[in-house]
């Protein structure tokens, strides 16, 4: 993976989580109100109620979709959030919105950091299909409202550790992938899950590159137990709304402890094996990017130390703080690798 140019902008534009909250408030108070004259949102999520309270730099695009399924955008807008505690949030300050939907990594539409943003407008969602596949009782083709329509949306508000040693604070909106897997049925060959992004040359400019050197379709795996646990969700939204499509809409994956190219994007296949999937950043440097890649300071990329992160959003003078061991879930999930030399299963 390579390392691209900064962006400057001034620490002063992280956003306090207060803030965001009270937006968040707000937007529910306005979505209550709109819904009474039949137009939830619109018109509200005007780019002056947004500027209102500093959130955006700039104004709210069409998320760079080719249009917006209004059901999704109401299941993710008026869903009730539980409190969320322990793990499952965080007080560090939000990376910007702006940094977080300009900043990205999404190799499908090219290799710079903003290169997702800019060249991925018009990315069509609508139809989206899932395929559910391998060890499981249920298998078939589902449409994105089958698989979505019984969960409850929550927000989580996770840290993202690129292992390019950026990292983020972001308010996801998702569901456990648990509940989703469980809702299929896998049967007890089931050890791993292999998921799929969309391939797509004619939306995807990477998929047309002719000397790429990453193999397609983009490849992700867990094993079963990583899957299952509670922290790993499917995202559908973030600040509030759906995703864009440079941060992987309509559906991708969150793993908070390990770094984040295992959080593939805009998937289409879920599959359930007895054996252990390629992937595709393993395919293409296997002593750089393991099975695993959990987040871990002690063991340095060959080629850089893992040891110290840049938080975003960069300014004049980096943010640099420590990483923590297991991107700081190690209460939670250190147990699953217990007895496993990570050095060795890195
Ligand atoms: N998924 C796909 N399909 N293609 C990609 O290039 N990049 C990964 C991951 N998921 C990637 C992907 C990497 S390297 C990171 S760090 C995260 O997405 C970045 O997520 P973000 O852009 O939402 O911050």
């Amino acid at each position: 993976m390579l390392i691209k140019t900064k962006k400057q902008i001034p620490s002063s534009e992280i956003t306090p989580e207060s803030v965001y909250r009270n937006r968040r408030e707000f937007l529910k108070g306005s979505a209550n109100i709109a819904m009474g004259v039949g137009a939830i949102g619109s018109g509200l999520l005007s780019p002056g109620a947004l500027a209102q309270d500093g959130l955006m730099a700039r104004a709210p695009t069409d998320l760079n979709l080719a249009s917006k399924p209004q059901w999704l955008v109401d299941k993710v807008r008026n869903r009730a959030d539980a409190p969320a505690s322990g793990p499952f949030t965080t007080d560090e300050a939000l990376t910007p919105f702006e940094d977080a939907t300009t900043y990205n990594n999404f190799f499908e539409f090219g290799t710079g950091k903003g290169d997702p943003a800019s060249r991925s407008g018009g990315f069509s969602i609508d139809p989206w299909s899932v395929e559910i596949a391998g060890e499981v009782n249920r298998p078939g083709t589902y449409t994105l409202e089958d698989i979505l329509a019984p969960h409850a949306f929550e927000e989580r508000i996770y840290r993202l550790r690129c292992v390019e040693a950026f990292s983020l604070v972001v308010p996801w909106i998702g569901f456990p992938l648990a509940d989703l897997i469980n809702r299929f049925e896998p049967n007890s060959n089931a050890r791993f899950v292999e998921f799929e992004t969309l391939y797509d040359p004619e939306q995807m400019p990477g998929h047309r590159q002719r000397l790429s050197s990453l193999t397609w379709p983009y490849r992700e795996g867990l094993r079963m137990d990583e899957a299952m646990h509670p922290l790993t969700i499917m995202v559908v939204g973030l600040y509030d709304d759906i995703l864009p499509t440079q941060n992987g809409a309509p559906l991708r994956l969150m793993v908070p402890w390990k770094y984040g190219f295992k959080s593939i994007k805009s998937v289409v296949r879920i599959n359930f094996r007895r054996d252990m999937p390629p992937t595709t950043w393993n395919d293409y440097a296997s002593n750089e990017y393991g099975f695993y890649s959990n987040v871990n300071p002690n063991v340095s990329h060959p080629r850089w130390s893992q040891a110290m992160e840049r938080r975003l959003p960069s300014g004049l003078f980096d943010r640099r703080i420590e990483t923590q061991m297991f991107n700081g879930y190690a209460d939670e999930v250190a147990h699953l690798y217990q007895g496993m030399d990570l050095r060795e299963y890195f």
